[in-house]
């Protein structure tokens, strides 16, 4: 590779530096690195530099003059005085992409920095329908490699419908970074920017979080950007060319395999109904809580596997667990969970979505369809 040229790879593959200099997703490459499949590499040399590759037919492969518009390395530069940065786009602007360069170059200057991923249907960090923060210990190839350090339980993987839980559990994370030493917070949000909702949500999390910039990636947020630029410092950066996006399906089958490791850990478990209050739909929450509704009118299949958050009474999110069923003679939920949470869990939170334990994805409960009469056990005439 000449100076200042770069090379776009897609997994999997692997990456040897033999000489010079380069960076991977602005991480410097000083040993050999895997890529996942289908996951991207964005490859500069910071010198004329020799690299060794190996690809299989899945890989991909090209050189570039420039992958990376120049104007997100002045951005970089510019948040670097900053606390709170905020970034926006739609789906596929590069705003993943945009976080794990600026992470690795604040790293790089010594900066502590603390990610908040509010994106809770393209998650980087913590499995998908929630809000995590991380902090990354040193430079990543990938944001998917930072562990979560908390989390706060939205339950959908869209924010429509949740627009509180994703403002409060946005605002929640970013005092959480702080709290755990942060210097400078990314903030990832979701590619949700069309429309009523998405302005409302965009304008209460810029309220509740108050960030000292707002960055928008894409021709999309032009508009948004500009009404922000009244109250904010906004940045408005163009997306990278030839972005190597994913289709609906590999989102779908992304989200399959995090969900599937997230719920590696639970087992068949209990938990009396009378020791824990629940958070959710009303009409739902009734049906769980009061054993003859439930024996009566509910259809325990329309809310079997909906995805359920367990809190200490601090409402802080313990982990994340399945609903199975109820068993009503006995005040007994049922429940696929992390057994060693359970005893600590008061407060259990009702999600939207309904997963099954291999993440394959049942679609959103629909609180009306839960009752139907079960006529076995009515009182016969
Ligand atoms: N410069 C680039 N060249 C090729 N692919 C890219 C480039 N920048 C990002 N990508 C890929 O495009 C896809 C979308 O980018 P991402 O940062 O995940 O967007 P967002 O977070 O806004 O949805 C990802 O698969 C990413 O790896
Ligand atoms: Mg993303």
């Amino acid at each position: 590779m000449e100076k200042e040229e770069w090379i776009v790879v897609k997994g999997s593959c692997s990456i040897r530096p033999m000489k010079g200099a380069v960076k991977i997703n602005c991480m410097s490459l000083r040993s050999q690195i895997h890529i996942p499949n289908g996951m991207v590499g964005l490859i500069e040399a910071l010198e004329p530099s020799e690299l060794e590759v190996s690809i299989n037919e899945h890989s991909f492969l090209e050189k570039r003059k420039e992958a990376v518009p120049k104007e997100w390395f002045s951005a970089m530069d510019e948040i670097k005085d900053a606390e709170k940065i905020m970034v926006i786009g739609a789906l596929d602007s590069g705003k993943s992409t945009f976080i794990l360069f600026s992470s690795n170059y604040l790293i790089e200057n010594n900066v502590r920095v603390a990610i908040v991923d509010a994106d809770v249907g393209q998650s980087d960090i913590g499995p998908p329908t929630l809000i995590s923060v991380g902090i990354p210990s040193s430079q990543v190839l990938f944001l998917s490699d930072i562990p979560p350090l908390s989390s706060y339980f939205v339950g959908d993987t869209s924010p429509r419908g949740n627009l509180l839980p994703m403002v409060v559990g946005t605002k929640k994370m970013v005092d959480k970074a702080f709290e755990h030493g942060a210097k400078i917070v990314l903030i990832n949000t979701t590619g949700m920017v069309f429309g009523g909702p998405a302005l409302a949500l965009k304008l209460f999390k810029l309220e509740a979080v108050s960030p000292d910039i707002v960055v928008g990636i894409g021709e999309e947020v032009k508009r948004l950007i500009d009404l922000f630029s009244s109250t904010t410092r906004v940045i408005h950066l163009p997306k990278p060319r030839g972005m190597l996006i994913k289709n609906r399906l590999q989102r779908i089958s992304r989200r399959k395999t995090l969900f599937s490791k997230a719920f590696k850990k639970l087992n068949h478990t209990t938990v009396d109904i009378r020791d824990v209050k629940l958070i959710g739909d009303l009409q739902i929450v009734e049906a769980l809580s009061n054993p003859s509704i439930f024996k009566a009118f509910v259809d325990i299949k329309k809310i079997e596997y909906l995805l359920v958050g367990l809190h200490n009474r601090r409402l802080e999110l313990l982990d994340i667990g399945l609903l199975l069923g109820v068993d009503p003679d006995n005040y007994q939920l049922k429940l696929l969970a992390n057994t060693n949470v359970v005893d600590q869990t008061r407060i259990i939170k009702l999600g939207r979505l309904r997963v099954m334990p291999d993440g394959t994805e049942l679609g959103r409960v629909n609180p009306q369809s839960v009752f139907s009469i079960n006529k076995a056990s009515l009182p016969q005439p």
